[in-house]
C-alpha cells in the first residue's frame, strides 16, 4: 500500500525497504544522517545503509536505547554533529528505530536550520502503527514530550520484516495501540483482531501486514483531517490520559502500551457512567487474550490526581476520550469527582 498526501509518501509493504533508494533519490540529499539506537543499529543499519546506496554520504548516529535517548542532551549531540559535519539544508535525517528514535530525530530535523529533510523507517510495531505517522515529535524535558514540534516526514517506510526481531514485550506494547484503533473507530476491525488473536501473537506475516496497513490508514485519515490536534485527532488519545499518568507514577517501569491498555479499561469504566458504554467486558477480554494488562496496583486516586498535569487538558480540566460503543468515542471534560465515583468499585 502506498499513500501520498500531506503526511508524505507512506509505503506499507512486506518488502517496503526496496523503495528506499528511489525515495532518497527523489530528495537528492547532500548527505544522509541515519539516526538509530544501539539495538536497532546492530541488527539493521548495514542493510538499510546498503539499500540507500549512497556510500560515504551516509553516516550513522547512535542514540541511547529507550526513553533516555529522547533527551535534550541527545538533541544537542545531534545538532552539534550536523554542524561539525557540515550538513546543509538539503541533507536528510533518517530515523531508523522505534518511537524514541523517530521522535528525537523529527525534532532535530525540524529545528536544525529551521528544518531539513526528514524521513522515517519505523522498526517497532508501535512506531509502525502510531508514532511514525502524523508528524508529532519531541523530547522529554521536565516531563514527557514537553518540547516538540509538528513536522511531517518526506517519506515513511513501514516494512513488516522489522517486526521479526522485535522482543515480545515490545510487540505487545504496539498491540495495545492496534486494539485502540478498533475501539475508537472501527467495530469490524475490533472483531477481526479478536478472531485473529492467536495468529497475530504468532506474528503471522499476512495478517500482521493487513492489520498494520489498516491502522496506518486509520491514523492517516484522522491526522489528515486534523493535523494540529484541534479536534478529531484527540480521539487517538483514548486510554492515554490514564496511561500517561500510570507511566509517570511507575517511573516509566510500566511500558507505554501496557499503561495504555490499563488506561483503556479505566476509560471504559468511566464511560459506563458518563456515556452508558456497555462493552467493557469485551475490551478486557480482548486485551487479556492478547497478553496485555488490564489492572494496576497503583492507587486510583493518585492516577486521577496525576492526570490533571496532562498537557492535553486544554483549560486545566481533564479531557477524556470515552467510548459510547466499540467503534465510536467522544471527547469529554469530566470532573475529578465523577471519574473517582465511576472507578470507586474497582475494575
Ligand atoms: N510522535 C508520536 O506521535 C508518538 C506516538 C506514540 C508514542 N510516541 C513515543 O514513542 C516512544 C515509544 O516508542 P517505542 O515503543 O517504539 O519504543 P522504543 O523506540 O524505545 O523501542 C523499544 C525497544 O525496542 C528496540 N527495537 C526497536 N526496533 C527493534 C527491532 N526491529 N528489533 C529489535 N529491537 C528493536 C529498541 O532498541 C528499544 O529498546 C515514546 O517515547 C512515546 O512517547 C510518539
Amino acid at each position: 500500500m502506498i499513500l501520498e498526501g500531506k503526511l508524505g509518501h507512506i509505503i506499507v509493504e512486506r518488502n517496503a525497504l526496496s523503495h528506499l533508494k528511489e525515495e532518497v533519490k527523489r530528495l537528492n540529499p547532500f548527505k544522509v544522517c541515519v539516526v538509530t539506537d544501539r539495538n536497532v543499529g546492530k541488527i539493521w543499519f548495514e542493510e538499510v545503509s546498503k539499500k540507500i546506496g549512497l556510500g560515504e554520504k551516509v553516516e550513522k548516529f547512535e542514540i541511547e536505547n529507550g526513553e533516555k535517548g529522547k533527551s535534550l542532551s541527545t538533541a544537542k549531540r545531534l545538532w552539534k554533529k550536523l554542524i561539525e559535519e557540515k550538513y546543509t539544508r538539503k541533507s536528510l535525517m533518517l530515523a531508523l528505530g522505534g518511537g524514541v528514535v523517530g521522535d528525537v530525530t523529527g525534532f532535530v530535523a525540524s529545528t536544525f536550520m529551521r528544518g531539513i529533510y526528514f524521513a522515517q523507517i519505523p522498526t517497532t510495531l508501535l512506531a509502525q502503527v502510531d508514532s511514525s505517522i502524523g508528524g508529532k515529535n519531541g523530547i522529554n524535558f521536565h516531563g514527557k514530550n514537553m518540547i516538540g514540534t509538528f513536522y511531517q516526514p518526506s517519506f515513511t517506510i513501514v516494512d513488516t520484516k522489522f517486526i521479526e526481531t522485535l522482543p515480545e514485550d515490545e510487540f505487545l506494547n504496539g498491540m495495545a495501540e492496534v486494539i485502540k484503533y478498533g475501539i475508537i473507530c472501527d467495530r469490524k476491525f475490533f472483531d477481526f483482531i479478536e478472531e485473529n488473536v492467536e495468529v497475530l501473537r504468532k506474528r503471522e506475516a499476512k495478517v500482521l501486514q493487513d492489520v498494520i496497513e489498516k491502522c496506518v490508514k486509520m491514523k492517516v485519515d484522522i491526522v489528515s483531517r486534523d493535523e494540529r490536534e484541534e479536534g478529531l485527532r484527540r480521539i487517538l488519545n483514548f486510554g492515554h490520559t490514564f496511561g500517561h499518568s500510570i507511566e509517570r507514577l511507575s517511573n516509566y517501569r510500566i511500558k507505554h502500551g501496557f499503561a495504555v491498555s490499563i488506561g483503556m479499561v479505566l476509560a471504559c469504566k468511566v464511560a459506563e457512567k458518563i456515556t452508558g458504554f456497555e462493552q467493557t467486558r469485551d475490551v478486557i477480554e480482548l486485551l487479556k487474550k492478547m497478553g496485555l494488562p488490564t489492572l494496576t496496583k497503583i492507587n486510583l486516586y493518585r492516577i486521577v490526581e496525576e492526570m490533571e498535569k496532562d498537557k492535553k487538558a486544554w483549560y486545566g480540566r481533564t479531557a477524556l476520550v470515552l467510548p459510547e460503543e466499540i467503534g465510536k468515542v467522544s471527547v469529554l471534560e469530566v470532573e475529578r469527582e465523577k471519574i473517582l465515583d465511576a472507578l470507586k468499585n474497582g475494575v
